[in-house]
């Protein structure tokens, strides 16, 4: 996610904003930028491409910019490519507002719009030129009453905001509003201090201010006040901090990725939300046409790890509802194995980090075929994002945690917008069905939060088997692709050895492996395929394997079968792999802690896997 970081006061502004800025690096950024003001002067905007060095260098580290207001970004980038003139801050003509932003505008392009329609003119791809721009709009209205300005700009915005703005005509303070993106405020003898995060300004003060949603806030040296949307003043609580910067960064979570697997929830949604509109979905932000998916008759997914099971429920779900052909190979394969490629098949390949080696090779392969290729992407300006000729980006933000979590359920989440994207173009669906999967599908962030809410059975479940040597994960069809990733998760980050079979297998040689004690994993959400893999996991019990049953709440009959049983809510059951994979994910983690191992950088392990 992006960082923000601002502080008016007596001392020079920018050697603290940048200081802030490299407390935020963790979050994940392509470039930087800050504006400093002294007194009356304009603010002078730097901005730089790249890591922060690259600002540093430009402002000799801050020594070489005078002013004692300023605020400060570091960019991750979702509209837009990397660059200079994305970077933040982003500035309305004569430099009237100057402001930076944390978060997603979703009705950028009507805004817009009606800005266009008022004569301003833009000069970045980025929602926050816009958003910046709008509140320029409104302050030219309420030239006195910057509080009244950003109240009427934001009213008529939709999606995450955490802005940090200053107007020429107001020296020395800064604004802000939030909207769920983080965003805290400090003050400590005389000055004052915004961030995204506690890290930033943890150096100056530990008394924190946290802005609620909806809330405006104006900052002075030394000084702070809160406002609501009806510009009324609301009280500013002071909250003391008791973390130390390591233990900030990860926003209270031991490791990045516990923080990342409770980030799931958000990343779906801002995912959903930005390939779904008004109850319609919408991939024309990806530049897929009804005509390309008309005229698509074969879709063939590619990519590595993790990806590659996402791939497998894509093919799952998007052949059931599609009735489309869908065939997934491993990129490291699909390089080499002469592909047979036709000018109806659209190749699509997944990948969080976008240079993949395998992936980015793959991709070209098919490129050179002549097909239509489709990314789906978590890092903008990625080499499979900009080489691919249409791109979906999963909006999960920065994952820094090697083992994938939230940006491999906002890969799901993009696949499922797919495949109901084939199904309604095909006509292979109802218009009450497309609808109705729509409206569960919006039902999965609140669903995967209750899940996270009651993960401390899984805790204790853990600890009884942090030493075992062997599990196994046995489902059929979306259950068989759930039990891959369940299984890569326990073994890259427990090195416990494990496997994953399609249910209907076992028996053909791999149960002779199954003994007292051996611990194996049913996944059971698909309804149709109840008995089978209920048959499968008795199987396995009467050979003394000991069971965890991973089903939809209500089908207790598990209990007559599984020793442990983990229950999921309901959903539909094309997308029960976003809720059936949480349970997953924290007993690998739990796992791995109980080990006292290196949970966010497992040994042996890269999290972007660049070379062959
Ligand atoms: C998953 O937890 C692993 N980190 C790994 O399998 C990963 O999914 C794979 O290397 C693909 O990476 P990508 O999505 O960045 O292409």
């Amino acid at each position: 996610m992006c960082g923000i970081v601002g502080y008016t006061g007596n001392k020079q502004a920018a050697p603290i904003l940048l200081e802030g800025l490299s407390r935020l690096e963790y979050r994940g950024y392509d470039s930087a930028g800050i504006a400093v003001r002294n007194k009356e002067e304009d603010p002078v905007v730097i901005k730089a491409k790249g890591r922060l060095k690259v600002l540093q260098e430009k402002t000799n580290n801050g020594e070489s910019v005078f002013g004692t207001c300023g605020i400060g970004h570091t960019r991750w980038a979702t509209h837009g490519e990397p660059s200079e003139t994305n970077a933040h801050p982003h500035v309305s003509d004569g430099l009237n507002v100057v402001g930076v932003h944390n978060g997603i505008i979703e009705n950028y392009r009507e805004l817009r719009e009606r800005l266009e329609k008022r004569g301003y003119t833009f000069y970045s791809e980025t929602d926050t030129e816009i958003a910046i721009k709008a509140v320029d709009y409104h302050y030219r209205k309420n030239p006195d009453n910057p509080i009244r300005a950003i109240a009427h700009a934001v009213n008529q915005m939709r999606g995450s905001y955490a802005f940090a703005i200053m107007f020429k005509n107001r020296p020395e303070e800064i604004y802000a509003a939030r909207k769920d993106s983080p965003l805290i405020l400090g003050r400590k003898d005389g000055e004052t201090y915004l961030a995204s995060d506690v890290p930033a300004i943890l150096k100056y003060t530990r008394t924190v201010y946290y802005i609620e949603n909806g809330q405006i806030a104006r900052l002075t040296k030394g000084g702070l006040q809160l406002f609501n949307m009806d510009q009324e003043e609301v009280k500013a609580e002071p909250v003391e901090i008791k973390w130390d910067a390591d233990a900030a960064e990860k926003g209270g979570y031991e490791h990045f990725m516990m923080k990342e697997i409770h980030e799931q929830p958000k990343a779906v949604r801002d995912t959903l939300h930005s390939v779904i509109k008004d109850g319609e979905i919408d991939l024309s932000a990806a530049g897929i046409t009804e005509e390309i998916l008309r005229n698509t008759e074969e879709i063939y997914f590619v990519a590595c790890g993790s990806a590659y099971h996402v791939s497998m429920v894509a093919k799952n779900v998007i052949e059931d509802l599609a009735r489309i052909p869908v065939k997934i190979e491993l990129a490291s394969e699909f390089r080499y194995c002469r592909p047979i490629l036709t000018p109806k098949t659209l190749v699509v390949v997944i990948s969080q980090s976008g240079e993949t080696a395998d992936s980015l090779a793959a991709l070209r392969e098919a490129k050179a075929q002549g097909v239509h290729t489709l990314g789906i992407v978590n890092v903008v300006g990625s080499s499979i994002a900009r080489e691919s000729e249409h791109t979906l980006y999963t909006l999960a933000g920065p994952e820094i945690a090697v083992a994938t979590t939230k940006a491999y359920s906002a890969q799901l989440a993009a696949c499922y917008a797919l495949a109901l994207e084939f199904a309604r173009i095909r006509e292979t669906i109802t218009p009450e069905k497309y609808h109705a999967l729509i409206g569960d599908l919006e039902t999965l962030p609140e669903k995967i939060q209750t899940i996270l809410e009651d993960k401390e059975r899984l805790q204790w479940f853990a600890a009884q088997y942090a030493n075992i040597q062997d599990a196994f994960f046995i489902g059929r069809g979306i259950d068989y692709a759930i039990s891959m990733e369940g299984s890569l998760k326990l073994k890259e980050i427990s090195y416990v050895h494990s496997e994953a079979y399609a249910a209907g297998e076992l028996k053909h040689g791999t149960i002779s492996l199954i003994e007292k004690g051996t611990l194996v994993f049913g996944i059971v959400t698909q309804q149709h395929l109840y008995e089978k893999t209920l048959s499968n996991m008795t199987e396995v019990k009467s050979r003394g394997g000991y069971i965890v049953g991973v089903t939809n709440y209500g089908n207790f009959k598990i209990e007559e079968t599984s020793d442990f049983t983990i229950y999921i809510p309901p959903i539909d059951a094309h997308f029960t792999t976003s809720l059936a994979v949480i349970p997953l994910q924290l007993m690998a983690y739990y796992i791995s802690v109980s080990k006292g191992l290196d949970v966010d950088k497992p040994r042996n392990l890269a999290k972007s896997v660049t070379v062959e």
